[in-house]
């Protein structure tokens, strides 16, 4: 399918939007900054803290540690990188059962218990292979996003 325009100037901190692109879920999420600084607060349990894999290869301008073009924005592909389930929202910080130790927050992948921060990294020790996909996406203007 063509690239989807999308108007983030609504986007409130800690929203989640689902657009669909080429059939897929693709989160847009305006991050918080209590969230943003999570992120490397568990990176010592991340499976690839920096993008490295290559399953769903991240691009270039996302392989930073927010995995985004602008800090706060995530835009990644709702669909977990083990066996395709959607993963769900976990936003509350701390020790939660069954979730990583010093859990900051992100999404859970309840069909095996696949765990991502709020930049889509996966945690290790999880049956997920790679990090969620960051499609390819850029800004025509500073709140106008093109996925695709
Ligand atoms: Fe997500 Fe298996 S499909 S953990």
């Amino acid at each position: 399918g063509a690239a989807i325009e999308v108007d983030i100037s609504t986007l409130q901190p800690g929203e989640k939007r689902v657009v669909e692109w080429r059939g897929k879920p693709v989160w847009i999420m305006r991050r918080t900054p209590e969230q943003l600084a999570a992120l490397e607060k568990q990176e010592d349990q991340l499976a690839d803290p920096n993008s490295d894999r290559k399953t769903y290869p991240t691009p270039e301008y996302a392989k930073n540690r927010h995995r985004s073009i602008k800090p706060e924005v995530l835009v990644a592909v709702g669909i977990c990188t083990h066996l395709g389930c959607s993963p769900g929202d976990k936003f509350t910080p701390g020790p939660q059962p069954s979730l990583p130790d010093d859990w900051q927050g992100g999404f859970l992948c309840a069909c095996h218990g696949s765990t991502f921060d709020v930049a889509g990294r996966v945690f290790k020790n999880k049956p997920a292979p790679d990090n969620l996909e960051v499609p390819p996406h850029y800004y025509l203007s500073d709140t106008t996003l093109l996925v695709g």
